[in-house]
């Protein structure tokens, strides 16, 4: 029998110190599906992240994992400032022991799709500029073609062009290797364009979620038309306007 891969949070909740930051969060993530957690700043979306992706340890409730494989792309880009773009890209690959020549072509091939130049190549991470840091850091994490993906705003740098770009070839890899992702992104539009369940977080008093919206469209009917009219009916959402704190005072 195939193993089932899926990702699954049961009544997690979690402190640092004596400051509770998340209560009692549930959800689950099948393979080839993505789940964006939304939520202002400060909720605890990237602490719900890395205590899913087994960077922070877990405290109370439970995170079943079983996913072959994962990588994450943090929020900031984290490059090793003493190496350049196509061995910041390479950095997995070599640690999984592929031979430097095999995974410098793979690292060249994803950083082209990913709209580097080759004259980026061998530029270090002081010569590069926020958004070209962040797609290295992407690239970094899709190179590996990892069952599950954990992405922590990627696109947050990105201008819309090149967003729409790297939004299109994770749909591809979802659609060709039905790849799982877990996606935080303050873009309501982002969420829309990628999610099969968009979560809610809201901070107060503790980071929880209230509310969650599935999306049954296919990714590729999710025109301009319907990601403006999905969108504006979330922002009449009153959960919506509540977490956010949208409403006119
Ligand atoms: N290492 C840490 N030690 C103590 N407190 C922390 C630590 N990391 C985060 N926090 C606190 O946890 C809370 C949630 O932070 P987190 O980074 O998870 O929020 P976020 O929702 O990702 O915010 P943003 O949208 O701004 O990225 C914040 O109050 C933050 O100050
Ligand atoms: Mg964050």
């Amino acid at each position: 029998m195939e193993k089932i891969e899926e990702l699954k949070v049961e009544n997690l909740s979690f402190s640092f110190g004596f400051k509770e930051i998340l209560k009692n969060i549930n959800f689950k993530l099948n393979k080839g599906e993505v789940v964006s957690i939304v939520g202002p700043s400060g909720g605890g979306k990237t602490t719900l992240l890395h205590l899913c992706a087994k960077l922070l340890t877990l405290e109370d409730g439970k995170i079943r994992n079983s996913f072959n494989s994962s990588s994450f792309a943090f929020q900031e880009a984290r490059l090793l400032p003493w190496k350049n773009v196509i061995d910041n890209i390479a950095l997995g690959l070599r640690a999984k022991n592929i031979k430097k020549e095999n995974a410098n072509d793979l690292a060249k091939n994803i950083a082209l799709k990913f709209g580097l130049q080759i004259d980026d190549f061998e530029k270090f991470p002081k010569d590069l500029s926020g958004g070209m840091k962040q797609r290295v850091s992407f690239a970094r994490a899709l190179v590996l073609n990892p069952s599950v993906l954990f992405l922590d705003e990627p696109f947050s740098a990105l201008d819309i062009g090149l967003k729409k770009e790297l939004q299109s070839l994770l749909i591809e890899e979802i659609n060709t290797n039905k790849l799982s992702i877990l996606f935080i992104t303050h873009d309501l539009m982002e969420a829309i364009k990628l999610s099969d369940e968009i979560l809610v977080l809201k901070a107060e008093p503790v980071g929880h979620i209230v509310k969650s919206f599935k999306i049954d469209t296919p990714r590729e009917k999710r025109d301009d038309s319907f990601v403006y009219e999905q969108t504006a009916k979330l922002l009449s959402d009153e959960y919506i306007i509540n977490t956010f704190e949208l409403g006119f005072k």
